[in-house]
C-alpha cells in the first residue's frame, strides 16, 4: 500500500463526488478490517501538494448516511497516510445566519443518530479509549480553514453547531424545532460517528458545511427537494477550489 504522506484528505458528501482540480492518479481502495470503504479513494495533486479525494456516499451517491461505514473510510484514509481531513458537509440550514449556499466551519456537534458503528474499541482484549471530544472538531484545522477563506476572500461563517440525524429522510418540522431549542444551527445526516472515529484515529478532523436548504420550517422552507439540494451545493461548491488552494498553501 502506498503510505506516503498525504498533505490532506477531502471526504466530499451530497452532490460532491470528485474534487475539481485534482490531478488523481490511480485510485486506491485498500481493504480494511472493518469492511468496505464507500467507494475509492483518489490520490492526485492540488495546488502543489497530495491530496486524497473519497466520497462518502459512494461516487454514484448509492450508500445511505445510516449504511456508510465510517470506520473503514476513516481507516483507510489513515493507513494511506493522511493525518488532516476535512470532511464536505452538505446540511440544512436552522439559524438564520445558516442560509442556503452558505459556507459553515462548525464548532459543536449533538449527535441524533442511532444503531451506527461509532468506536474503533470494540475488540476483545483492546484497550477501551474514552477520547476527549469537548470541542470536536479539531481547533487547530478550524482555525487554518477560516484563515484560509479569509485569504482567499470565502465568505464562511465561524462556529455553529451540527446535528446529526439518522436519515436517509430529512427531518419533521417539529424535529428541526426540537434541534434548534437544543441549540443546532445546522443538520445533517453524516456528521457522526465520522467525527469521533477521527478522533479515535488521533486524525486532525474539520468540516465545512454546504448548506443546501432551509431546513424543514426554518426561512421560507416549502418542500425541500433533491434538485434544489444538488442546485444550491453546485453553486455554493465554486468557492471550494480557492478555499482549498488557500489552504494548502498553508500545509
Ligand atoms: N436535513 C438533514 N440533512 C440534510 C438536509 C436537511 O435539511 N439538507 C441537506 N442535508
Amino acid at each position: 500500500m502506498d503510505t506516503e504522506r498525504i498533505d490532506l484528505a477531502v471526504i466530499g458528501g451530497t452532490g460532491l463526488y470528485r474534487l475539481a482540480g485534482l490531478e488523481a492518479e490511480a485510485p486506491h481502495q485498500p481493504p480494511t478490517k472493518y469492511g468496505a470503504l464507500s467507494g475509492p479513494v483518489r490520490i492526485g495533486t492540488l495546488a502543489g501538494r497530495r491530496v486524497a479525494f473519497l466520497a462518502r456516499h459512494g461516487e454514484g451517491h448509492s450508500v445511505p448516511p445510516h449504511l456508510i461505514n465510517y470506520r473503514a473510510n476513516l481507516a483507510a484514509l489513515h493507513a494511506l497516510g493522511a493525518r488532516r481531513v476535512l470532511a464536505l458537509n452538505t446540511v440544512g440550514g436552522i439559524g438564520e445566519r445558516y442560509g442556503p449556499r452558505v459556507l459553515a466551519c462548525p464548532d459543536q456537534i449533538i449527535d441524533y443518530t442511532w444503531g451506527r458503528v461509532s468506536t474503533f474499541c470494540e475488540e476483545a482484549g483492546s484497550e477501551v479509549l474514552h477520547v476527549d471530544f469537548g470541542d470536536p472538531y479539531t481547533p487547530a484545522l478550524r482555525a487554518e480553514i477560516l484563515a484560509a477563506a479569509a485569504a482567499a476572500g470565502v465568505a464562511m461563517v465561524d462556529g455553529g453547531c451540527y446535528g446529526a440525524t439518522q436519515g436517509p429522510r430529512l427531518e419533521t418540522r417539529a424535529e428541526i424545532a426540537r434541534l434548534r431549542r437544543d441549540g443546532c444551527d445546522l443538520v445533517g445526516m453524516t456528521g457522526m460517528p465520522e467525527a469521533a472515529l477521527a478522533r479515535e484515529l488521533g486524525l486532525d478532523y474539520a468540516c465545512v458545511a454546504i448548506v443546501a436548504n432551509w431546513a424543514a420550517g426554518c426561512g421560507d422552507a416549502e418542500e425541500i427537494t433533491f434538485q434544489q439540494v444538488l442546485d444550491n451545493v453546485a453553486a455554493a461548491s465554486t468557492a471550494l477550489p480557492g478555499l482549498l488552494e488557500a489552504l494548502l498553501a498553508r500545509a
